[in-house]
Protein backbone atom coordinates (compact mmCIF):
# COMPACT_ATOMS: atom_id res chain seq x y z
CA UNK A 1 0.00 0.00 0.00
CA UNK A 2 1.20 3.32 -0.94
CA UNK A 3 -0.42 5.33 1.77
CA UNK A 4 -2.05 7.38 -0.82
CA UNK A 5 -5.71 7.18 0.01
CA UNK A 6 -8.11 7.62 -2.56
CA UNK A 7 -10.94 10.87 -2.31
CA UNK A 8 -14.51 9.40 -4.19
CA UNK A 9 -16.26 11.96 -6.68
CA UNK A 10 -20.18 12.98 -5.56
CA UNK A 11 -20.78 10.28 -8.39
CA UNK A 12 -18.53 7.56 -6.78
CA UNK A 13 -20.28 8.60 -3.54
CA UNK A 14 -23.68 8.08 -4.89
CA UNK A 15 -22.90 4.58 -5.62
CA UNK A 16 -21.39 3.88 -2.34
CA UNK A 17 -24.76 5.04 -0.98
CA UNK A 18 -26.96 3.02 -2.77
CA UNK A 19 -24.56 -0.09 -1.73
CA UNK A 20 -24.39 0.90 1.76
CA UNK A 21 -28.01 1.32 2.31
CA UNK A 22 -28.81 -1.89 0.59
CA UNK A 23 -26.41 -3.14 3.18
CA UNK A 24 -28.27 -1.76 6.20
CA UNK A 25 -31.61 -2.90 4.85
CA UNK A 26 -30.11 -6.72 4.57
CA UNK A 27 -29.25 -6.37 8.32
CA UNK A 28 -32.61 -5.36 9.17
CA UNK A 29 -34.15 -8.20 7.05
CA UNK A 30 -32.38 -10.77 8.93
CA UNK A 31 -33.25 -9.60 12.45
CA UNK A 32 -36.70 -12.11 11.86
CA UNK A 33 -34.39 -14.80 11.30
CA UNK A 34 -32.26 -14.53 14.15
CA UNK A 35 -33.55 -16.92 16.45
CA UNK A 36 -32.65 -19.03 19.40
CA UNK A 37 -32.64 -22.74 17.87
CA UNK A 38 -31.30 -21.57 14.26
CA UNK A 39 -28.12 -22.25 12.85
CA UNK A 40 -26.03 -19.85 11.64
CA UNK A 41 -25.65 -21.04 8.01
CA UNK A 42 -29.61 -20.52 7.88
CA UNK A 43 -29.03 -16.83 8.78
CA UNK A 44 -26.03 -17.14 5.91
CA UNK A 45 -28.30 -18.76 3.47
CA UNK A 46 -31.17 -16.19 3.94
CA UNK A 47 -28.57 -13.04 3.51
CA UNK A 48 -27.32 -15.11 0.02
CA UNK A 49 -31.03 -15.67 -1.34
CA UNK A 50 -31.78 -12.08 -0.17
CA UNK A 51 -28.96 -10.61 -2.09
CA UNK A 52 -29.43 -12.29 -4.82
CA UNK A 53 -32.49 -11.31 -5.27
CA UNK A 54 -32.01 -7.18 -4.82
CA UNK A 55 -29.33 -7.93 -7.85
CA UNK A 56 -26.12 -7.48 -5.64
CA UNK A 57 -23.02 -9.63 -4.91
CA UNK A 58 -21.90 -10.95 -1.54
CA UNK A 59 -17.97 -9.57 -0.95
CA UNK A 60 -16.91 -11.74 1.27
CA UNK A 61 -17.54 -14.64 -0.67
CA UNK A 62 -14.56 -16.22 -2.19
CA UNK A 63 -12.47 -13.18 -0.76
CA UNK A 64 -9.15 -13.06 1.17
CA UNK A 65 -7.10 -16.45 0.18
CA UNK A 66 -3.90 -15.50 1.12
CA UNK A 67 -0.87 -18.08 1.26
CA UNK A 68 -1.74 -20.47 3.72
CA UNK A 69 -5.29 -19.39 4.46
CA UNK A 70 -8.10 -20.45 1.98
CA UNK A 71 -10.64 -17.96 1.13
CA UNK A 72 -13.86 -16.79 2.82
CA UNK A 73 -16.42 -19.92 2.60
CA UNK A 74 -19.48 -18.12 2.90
CA UNK A 75 -21.42 -14.91 2.72
CA UNK A 76 -21.50 -13.39 5.74
CA UNK A 77 -19.86 -13.31 9.18
CA UNK A 78 -21.45 -14.60 12.10
CA UNK A 79 -19.29 -13.92 15.16
CA UNK A 80 -21.02 -14.97 18.57
CA UNK A 81 -19.95 -14.23 21.92
CA UNK A 82 -16.07 -14.59 22.47
CA UNK A 83 -15.76 -14.77 18.66
CA UNK A 84 -13.85 -11.23 17.72
CA UNK A 85 -14.56 -11.08 13.73
CA UNK A 86 -14.72 -13.86 10.63
CA UNK A 87 -16.95 -16.08 12.38
CA UNK A 88 -18.10 -18.92 9.56
CA UNK A 89 -21.67 -19.75 9.62
CA UNK A 90 -22.44 -23.53 9.97
CA UNK A 91 -25.09 -25.92 9.66
CA UNK A 92 -23.63 -27.07 13.61
CA UNK A 93 -23.50 -23.44 15.00
CA UNK A 94 -27.13 -23.26 16.66
CA UNK A 95 -28.26 -19.95 18.27
CA UNK A 96 -28.89 -20.14 22.42
CA UNK A 97 -30.66 -18.31 24.89
CA UNK A 98 -28.34 -15.59 26.23
CA UNK A 99 -26.23 -15.48 22.70
CA UNK A 100 -24.92 -12.26 21.66
CA UNK A 101 -24.21 -12.38 17.81
CA UNK A 102 -22.60 -9.94 15.17
CA UNK A 103 -23.72 -10.39 11.40
CA UNK A 104 -21.48 -8.38 9.41
CA UNK A 105 -22.51 -8.04 5.54
CA UNK A 106 -20.49 -6.48 2.57
CA UNK A 107 -22.92 -6.06 -0.52
CA UNK A 108 -21.44 -4.89 -3.74
CA UNK A 109 -23.52 -2.89 -6.42
CA UNK A 110 -22.44 -2.15 -9.40
CA UNK A 111 -18.57 -2.66 -8.36
CA UNK A 112 -19.29 -0.72 -5.01
CA UNK A 113 -19.15 -1.73 -1.59
CA UNK A 114 -21.16 -1.13 1.63
CA UNK A 115 -19.50 -2.95 4.62
CA UNK A 116 -22.01 -2.92 7.80
CA UNK A 117 -22.66 -4.63 11.42
CA UNK A 118 -24.52 -4.87 14.39
CA UNK A 119 -25.19 -7.26 17.05
CA UNK A 120 -28.23 -9.22 18.03
CA UNK A 121 -29.20 -10.77 21.19
CA UNK A 122 -30.73 -14.02 21.84
CA UNK A 123 -33.28 -14.38 24.63
CA UNK A 124 -31.63 -13.11 27.55
CA UNK A 125 -28.61 -12.43 27.65
CA UNK A 126 -25.94 -11.32 31.16
CA UNK A 127 -26.47 -7.35 32.17
CA UNK A 128 -22.59 -7.60 31.52
CA UNK A 129 -23.15 -8.90 28.14
CA UNK A 130 -26.18 -6.47 27.76
CA UNK A 131 -23.96 -3.44 28.56
CA UNK A 132 -20.28 -4.70 26.45
CA UNK A 133 -23.19 -4.39 23.51
CA UNK A 134 -24.59 -0.68 24.35
CA UNK A 135 -21.13 0.28 25.30
CA UNK A 136 -19.86 -0.70 21.75
CA UNK A 137 -22.70 0.72 19.51
CA UNK A 138 -21.66 4.17 21.91
CA UNK A 139 -17.97 3.61 20.63
CA UNK A 140 -19.03 3.25 16.72
CA UNK A 141 -21.01 7.38 17.61
CA UNK A 142 -18.18 8.78 19.51
CA UNK A 143 -15.89 7.39 16.38
CA UNK A 144 -18.16 9.19 13.25
CA UNK A 145 -18.69 11.92 15.55
CA UNK A 146 -14.55 12.87 15.52
CA UNK A 147 -14.86 12.59 11.50
CA UNK A 148 -14.82 16.06 9.31
CA UNK A 149 -12.44 18.07 7.23
CA UNK A 150 -9.46 19.01 9.01
CA UNK A 151 -9.73 16.54 12.00
CA UNK A 152 -6.99 13.36 12.46
CA UNK A 153 -7.56 10.40 11.82
CA UNK A 154 -6.33 9.46 15.40
CA UNK A 155 -8.84 11.14 16.36
CA UNK A 156 -11.55 8.52 15.63
CA UNK A 157 -9.66 6.05 18.01
CA UNK A 158 -8.86 8.22 20.79
CA UNK A 159 -12.72 8.99 21.27
CA UNK A 160 -13.38 5.19 20.91
CA UNK A 161 -10.39 4.42 23.44
CA UNK A 162 -11.38 6.71 25.74
CA UNK A 163 -14.62 5.91 26.42
CA UNK A 164 -13.91 1.95 26.16
CA UNK A 165 -11.74 2.29 28.69
CA UNK A 166 -13.37 4.31 31.13
CA UNK A 167 -16.22 2.07 30.95
CA UNK A 168 -13.30 -1.06 32.06
CA UNK A 169 -13.79 -2.64 28.52
CA UNK A 170 -10.79 -3.37 26.41
CA UNK A 171 -10.49 -1.59 22.38
CA UNK A 172 -8.93 -4.86 19.92
CA UNK A 173 -5.78 -3.66 18.37
CA UNK A 174 -5.34 -6.89 15.47
CA UNK A 175 -8.47 -5.17 13.41
CA UNK A 176 -8.91 -1.92 12.04
CA UNK A 177 -11.45 0.25 10.09
CA UNK A 178 -10.52 0.59 6.25
CA UNK A 179 -11.22 2.67 2.99
CA UNK A 180 -13.29 1.36 1.03
CA UNK A 181 -15.33 2.08 -2.53
CA UNK A 182 -14.82 -0.21 -5.69
CA UNK A 183 -12.17 -1.84 -3.24
CA UNK A 184 -13.34 -3.58 -0.26
CA UNK A 185 -10.14 -3.06 1.85
CA UNK A 186 -7.64 -0.03 1.50
CA UNK A 187 -5.92 2.87 2.48
CA UNK A 188 -6.72 4.31 5.09
CA UNK A 189 -6.38 2.04 7.74
CA UNK A 190 -8.98 3.42 10.85
CA UNK A 191 -7.56 2.15 14.29
CA UNK A 192 -9.81 2.04 17.31
CA UNK A 193 -7.42 3.11 19.32
CA UNK A 194 -4.66 6.07 19.56
CA UNK A 195 -3.76 9.71 20.23
CA UNK A 196 -5.41 12.60 19.52
CA UNK A 197 -3.79 14.14 16.58
CA UNK A 198 -2.34 11.40 15.33
CA UNK A 199 -2.54 10.41 11.75
CA UNK A 200 -3.06 12.07 8.26
CA UNK A 201 -6.12 14.73 8.15
CA UNK A 202 -9.74 14.01 6.89
CA UNK A 203 -10.85 15.38 3.63
CA UNK A 204 -14.08 15.41 1.84
CA UNK A 205 -14.23 12.46 -0.40
CA UNK A 206 -12.59 9.85 1.87
CA UNK A 207 -14.78 6.73 2.73
CA UNK A 208 -13.64 4.57 5.12
CA UNK A 209 -15.36 2.12 7.80
CA UNK A 210 -15.43 2.51 11.64
CA UNK A 211 -15.72 -1.16 13.41
CA UNK A 212 -14.83 -1.05 16.27
CA UNK A 213 -14.17 -4.79 18.30
CA UNK A 214 -14.84 -4.13 21.98
CA UNK A 215 -13.86 -6.49 24.62
CA UNK A 216 -15.54 -7.65 28.08
CA UNK A 217 -11.46 -8.69 29.30
CA UNK A 218 -7.86 -8.08 27.81
CA UNK A 219 -7.98 -6.66 23.92
CA UNK A 220 -5.72 -10.19 23.13
CA UNK A 221 -7.59 -12.25 20.22
CA UNK A 222 -6.26 -15.14 18.60
CA UNK A 223 -6.97 -16.93 15.23
CA UNK A 224 -8.61 -20.46 15.06
CA UNK A 225 -7.09 -23.36 12.87
CA UNK A 226 -9.42 -22.28 9.93
CA UNK A 227 -7.64 -19.20 9.63
CA UNK A 228 -10.65 -17.00 9.50
CA UNK A 229 -12.19 -17.12 13.10
CA UNK A 230 -10.61 -14.51 15.59
CA UNK A 231 -11.47 -15.30 19.24
CA UNK A 232 -10.66 -13.43 22.71
CA UNK A 233 -7.86 -15.14 24.24
CA UNK A 234 -9.38 -15.12 27.71
CA UNK A 235 -12.68 -16.00 26.33
CA UNK A 236 -14.54 -13.64 27.26
CA UNK A 237 -16.84 -11.84 25.34
CA UNK A 238 -16.74 -9.45 22.54
CA UNK A 239 -19.02 -7.00 20.60
CA UNK A 240 -18.61 -4.93 16.86
CA UNK A 241 -20.92 -2.21 15.25
CA UNK A 242 -19.56 -1.28 11.92
CA UNK A 243 -20.67 1.73 9.34
CA UNK A 244 -19.24 2.77 6.28
CA UNK A 245 -18.58 6.50 5.97
CA UNK A 246 -18.52 9.25 4.10
CA UNK A 247 -16.71 12.70 4.66
CA UNK A 248 -18.58 15.51 3.63
CA UNK A 249 -17.69 19.05 3.64
CA UNK A 250 -18.85 19.68 7.03
CA UNK A 251 -18.97 16.32 8.95
CA UNK A 252 -19.60 12.85 7.97
CA UNK A 253 -22.54 11.04 6.42
CA UNK A 254 -23.15 7.27 7.13
CA UNK A 255 -23.82 5.32 4.12
CA UNK A 256 -25.06 2.63 5.99
CA UNK A 257 -27.93 4.23 7.96
CA UNK A 258 -30.07 1.39 10.22
CA UNK A 259 -32.66 2.72 12.38
CA UNK A 260 -33.40 0.33 15.44
N1 LIG B 1 -16.78 -7.24 6.54
C1 LIG B 1 -15.51 -7.42 7.17
C2 LIG B 1 -14.97 -6.04 7.43
O1 LIG B 1 -15.63 -5.32 8.10
C3 LIG B 1 -14.55 -8.21 6.37
C4 LIG B 1 -14.94 -9.61 6.20
S1 LIG B 1 -13.81 -10.34 5.19
C5 LIG B 1 -14.30 -11.93 5.23
O2 LIG B 1 -13.98 -5.59 6.95
F1 LIG B 1 -13.63 -12.49 4.29
F2 LIG B 1 -14.08 -12.41 6.42
F3 LIG B 1 -15.56 -11.98 5.01
CO1 LIG C 1 -15.19 -3.44 7.30
CO1 LIG D 1 -17.68 -5.59 7.79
Amino acid sequence: MTGQITLLSKREIEKMRVAGHLAAKLLKHLEAFVKIGVSTQSLNDEAERWTKAHGAKSAPLGYGADGDRKAFPRSICTSVNEVVCHGIPSPKQILKDGDIMNIDVTLIVEGYHGDTSRMYLLGEPSATAKRLVEVTKKCRQLGIEQVKPGNHIGDIGAAIQEYAESQGFSVVQDFVGHGISNVFHTEPQIAHYGEWGDGKKMRRGMVFTIEPMINEGRFEVKLLKDNWTAITKDKKLSAQYEHTIAVTDTGYEILTPYED
